[in-house]
């Protein structure tokens, strides 16, 4: 299936190559950014996305374009700044950079030459961490949605927003692959229409059968009996399992609370912070007015953008990530997934 959707991050000759998903589905086109600062921009403008990708990408992106004698620890700290800025909400970019970080802390008697060659493996490894993880998430999602084949997704958490394969579709896929009926709705995710551009895409892509839908619609969806089960990516899951992912997921928490539908998360263990006791402490990114505006509302229209919403961990069914399943109290369960990771 995967052979079938373009990879979100590549690197090769020493420069980060990126799908432009701004540019999807008309356009397949590539930024081969060869510095820090295209990087930076590529990740702001969400040219590349998704709480996994951004990891990988900043983590290549921390030496892109660095020469050997420019390579210490304080040159590398200022880069791994300014990269962390680029999004506050997702985790991942912030582990990625402070996972590299480590490494040039712990190699800094090593030669410039060498510690670079040793970060260079350290983003490689990172990235081939990540896909191994979205495998492990397709075989832990599995049975939780094997007997539940109507399925509900938001955003883009799917092979273009990780390494490959996906969180949140990686079950799906799984499940289509070996046979089950399995069929996706996918809501257009207002403001900029992951679902509609990029999920839409590859489900298409991949020949799993999906509907798209206007966000609007979901209650009215899951009244006809038309879902069994949600499924969602993460930005970041916070120690007590409160989940902040793409605006308008709590939305359709909230609806599977009413209909009796279970709201299922996907996520790496990189997406759960344990550092962040509650999703309250979780920096809400806020974007530009003009994304909500869209070109139709009077162009001096106040607009409100957070791009993330928290959905409380008591509306979450389970969590599933590439070392088990967590089911509540996730204040226990997730703390016991890191401990069986060590
Ligand atoms: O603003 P985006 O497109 O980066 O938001 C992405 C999401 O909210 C995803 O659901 C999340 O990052 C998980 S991706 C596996």
């Amino acid at each position: 299936m995967d052979a079938v959707i373009p990879r979100s991050v590549e690197w090769t000759d020493g420069s980060v190559r990126l799908l432009d998903q701004t540019r999807l589905p008309a356009e397949e086109i590539y930024l081969d950014c060869r510095d820090i600062e295209s990087v930076h921009d590529a990740i702001s403008r969400l040219a590349v996305r998704g709480a996994p990708a951004i990891g990988i990408a900043a983590a290549y992106g921390l030496i892109v374009g660095l020469r050997s004698e420019e390579v210490s620890l304080e040159i590398l700290n200022r880069r791994a700044e300014y990269l962390i800025g680029s999004r506050p909400t997702a985790v991942n970019l912030a582990w990625a950079v402070r996972r590299m970080l480590g490494v040039a802390s712990a190699a800094n008697d090593t030669s410039p030459a060498g510690l670079l060659e040793r970060l260079e493996q350290e983003a490689v490894s990172i990235h081939a961490e990540d896909a191994a993880a979205c495998h492990a998430i397709a075989e832990h999602g599995f049975p939780l949605i094997e007997s539940r084949p109507k399925l509900l997704t938001h955003c883009n958490a799917g092979s273009l927003a990780v390494s490959e394969l996906g969180t949140a579709l990686a079950p799906i896929y799984l499940a289509h692959e070996r046979g089950c009926n399995v069929h996706v709705f996918v809501d257009e995710t207002r403001p900029l229409l992951q679902g509609a551009r990029l999920t839409a895409f590859e489900l298409q892509r991949a020949g799993v059968p999906s509907t798209l839908i206007s966000d609007n619609m979901a209650a009215h969806v899951m009244s006809q009996g038309k879902v069994d089960a949600v499924i969602v990516g993460s930005d970041r899951v916070a120690a007590n399992g409160d989940v902040a992912n793409k605006i308008g997921t709590m939305n359709l928490a909230i609806l599977c609370q009413h209909f009796s539908i279970p709201f299922f998360v996907a996520c790496p263990l990189s997406t759960v912070d344990l550092e962040t006791p509650t999703g309250a402490e979780i920096t809400i990114e806020e974007r530009d007015p003009e994304e909500v505006r869209a070109g139709r509302a009077p162009a001096d229209m106040p607009v409100y953008n957070p791009a993330f919403d928290v959905t409380p961990a008591s509306l979450v069914t389970a969590i599933i990530t590439d070392r088990g399943v967590a089911r509540p109290d996730y204040s226990a369960s997730l703390p016991a997934l890191f401990a069986a990771d060590d």
